[in-house]
């Protein structure tokens, strides 16, 4: 998955290419490019390595043209390096691309025997070269419907022509595509968000859709090639501050601001005066739904998996949870009276949107839960739920997490209550506990000293589990993922139970073990589990909540105590230590924390 951009327009647009490319650095990082149009010249700067790199070398050529593309890669076809960066270009034109082409080794070798000459190993250049070929024999329009025909597997594309001095084309089969509008100029982009320094106007492309983009004008088309017409949007204008502040890192910065995002969150659904959760327009009656099936993947999964224990205990629902990646491929059986409910923080994620995709073909209720809710996964979504937490920069996701969790809690209490499975009691006490959370998680928070230290033996280690029961086996999953991602570590996640029947054996003397057991209704088996790793060695790192019984159990290496809540809401405070613990490990190791290598923020891939 990568970040393409695209301007046409009557001034120079090479910085401002490089400004959107910052933008979209989310969507990936290994290597970036630009080609600009020159007096019939395209003319390219690529390099392997961040936007930054780009920008030091185009600061010693002149590339100067009034149309242009770009491009921020993660790679998928060939390693990151400068020759397989984007743009790729023919004799007549450059092409950016975000997707996979599926067929793209069948296709190269036609292109090949046809006398085409290939530089990359990447499966963008066959699109390049495709165009080239197919304008031989056709106009343009019929060779980008013809060339669009031949492409198997998902794209969005930005192609620049060398005899077009304004015309850049854009086409959408999967990965998601807007064109914005702007006074003698107009722009394409992979996202809103790219474009929103120079425009608030956009059109987003459909499935299928391709348009022809010049500078006064933008004609959109459908698959045939017939002409169609696009709704504009107009977007907020706040582009809120993507600024780090005093943070060293944006990670610290997210993970310091959950008390604030927790409390916006909570004053957007909660009615304090009638002490209720709020959601309005819900399109569906509550006895509509029988059941409900939750959909994310990476840390948006285990908030899903969260959200399971909280439904199955508080409402009459069926639960079930997918990660995208399978729930796509798999046979299922689509159920009238079952909410499917997609869960990402981007709203991009490209296995979250075909599962979803799915469920709309087969018109089923869908409801996503999303941060940017300009997203694709928002817009085709019957009804959306916002987690209101701003802009997440660290690659590793933490405030949304907790927004996640947050909106699929209150979710699941009002359903509780509609569904008459709590009285009005225990509902206000409920909404009382939620308002007191943001304070709890900023009390929780102080633990930077301890957490540091105990961080140098993680980094120090080859490898550690994390063991939970209950809604702390998610968070178990969680604190696993975010070792993975930031510290480049083995680390595996577990529900402690399970240890027995495997895993005990990578114990050995001195690994680190996190043991997740709040005093909940499982904490005493949980607890017995923490025995049996160490008594084979581990060194157990207790994260546990405050109380005045004493922790029965002995050789503990490490104990961190969250604040006292509502069993319920635990979860949210467990996850604090793990989010800081990954972070001081990779700082410990001196590693890019908020651009982990070989990882995006956005998977525009499947
Ligand atoms: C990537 C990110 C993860 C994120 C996952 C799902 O892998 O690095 O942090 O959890 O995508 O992203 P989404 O935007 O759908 O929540």
């Amino acid at each position: 998955m990568c970040g393409i951009v695209g301007i046409t327009s009557n001034k120079q647009v090479t910085s401002r290419i490089i400004n959107s490319l910052k933008k979209l650095e989310y969507r990936g990082y290994d290597s970036a490019g630009i080609a600009t149009l020159e007096e019939g010249i395209i003319k390219e700067v690529k390099c392997e390595g961040r936007v930054d790199i780009l920008e030091k070398n185009i600061s010693k050529i002149n590339i100067n043209g009034e149309i242009g593309i770009g491009h921020v890669r993660w790679a998928t076809h060939g390693k990151p390096s400068t020759l397989n960066a984007h743009p790729h270009s023919s004799e007549v034109v450059s092409v950016v691309h975000n997707g996979i082409i599926e067929n793209s080794t069948i296709l190269k070798k036609l292109l090949e025997k046809k006398g085409h000459q290939f530089k990359s190993q990447t499966d963008t250049e066959v699109i390049a070269h495709l165009v080239t070929d197919y304008l031989k024999k056709n106009n343009l329009k019929n060779t980008i419907v013809k060339v669009l025909k031949k492409l198997h597997g998902s794209f969005a594309l930005g192609i620049i022509f060398k005899d077009q001095p304004d015309l850049i084309v854009g086409a959408r089969r999967g990965s998601p595509l807007a064109v914005g509008y702007g006074p003698n100029e107009n722009y394409l982009g992979s996202d809103s968000y790219a474009l929103k320094s120079m425009t608030n106007k956009v059109s987003y492309l459909n499935d299928g859709e391709f348009c022809l983009i010049k500078k006064d004008n933008i004609d959109f088309f459908d698959t045939k090639g017939n002409k169609i017409n696009k709704k504009i949007l107009n977007l907020s204008k706040n582009d809120q501050s993507y600024d780090k502040g005093d943070y060293k890192h944006f990670m610290s910065k997210e993970i310091e601001e959950q008390p604030t995002t927790i409390k916006n969150c909570v004053n957007e659904y909660v009615d304090k005066v009638n002490q209720k959760i709020n959601i309005y327009n819900f399109p569906w009656k509550i006895n509509e739904i029988k059941s409900l099936v939750l959909v994310g993947c990476g840390t948006a999964y285990h908030s899903c998996m969260i959200a399971k224990y909280w439904f199955e205990k508080n409402s009459l629902l069926e639960v079930n949870v997918d990660i995208a990646s399978e729930f796509r491929y798999r046979k299922l059986k689509f159920k009238k009276d079952c909410l499917y409910v997609f869960v990402s923080q981007s709203g991009e994620t490209a296995d979250t949107y075909a599962a979803l995709d799915i469920c709309k073909k087969n018109k089923m209720k869908i409801c996503s839960i999303v941060n940017v809710v300009e997203s694709s996964i928002a817009r085709d979504s019957d009804f959306v739920l916002p987690i209101h937490c701003g802009p997440e920069i660290g690659v590793a996701s933490t405030k949304a997490f907790l927004g996640q969790m947050l909106v699929l809690y209150m979710l699941c209490l009002k359903i509780s209550f509609d569904q008459k499975i709590i009285n009005k009691k225990v509902y206000v006490q409920k909404i009382k506990n939620l308002l007191l959370l943001s304070k709890l998680i900023k009390k929780t928070l102080l633990i930077d000293n301890k957490i540091q230290i105990i961080s140098k033996t993680f980094a120090n280690s080859r490898g550690s589990m994390f063991l939970g029961r209950g809604y702390s086996f998610p968070i178990a999953l969680e604190g696993a993922l975010k070792l993975k991602e930031l510290a480049y570590m083995h680390a595996e996640g577990y529900p402690a139970g399970e240890m027995k029947h495997g895993p005990l054996a990578l114990i050995e003397e001195g690994m680190p073990v996190v043991v997740i057991a709040p005093r909940d209704e499982l904490y005493k088996k949980t607890v017995s589990n923490m025995q049996e790793v160490i008594s084979r060695g581990a060194k157990v790192l207790l994260i546990t909540n405050k109380s005045k019984d004493e922790i029965f159990s002995e050789n503990i290496w490490e104990t961190i105590t969250v604040e006292n809540v509502s069993n319920d809401l635990l979860p949210f405070l467990t996850t604090i230590p793990l989010q800081k613990l990954a972070y001081y490990s990779a700082l410990e190791k001196g590693y890019d924390i908020d651009k982990p290598r070989n990882l995006a923020k956005s998977v525009t891939v499947e």
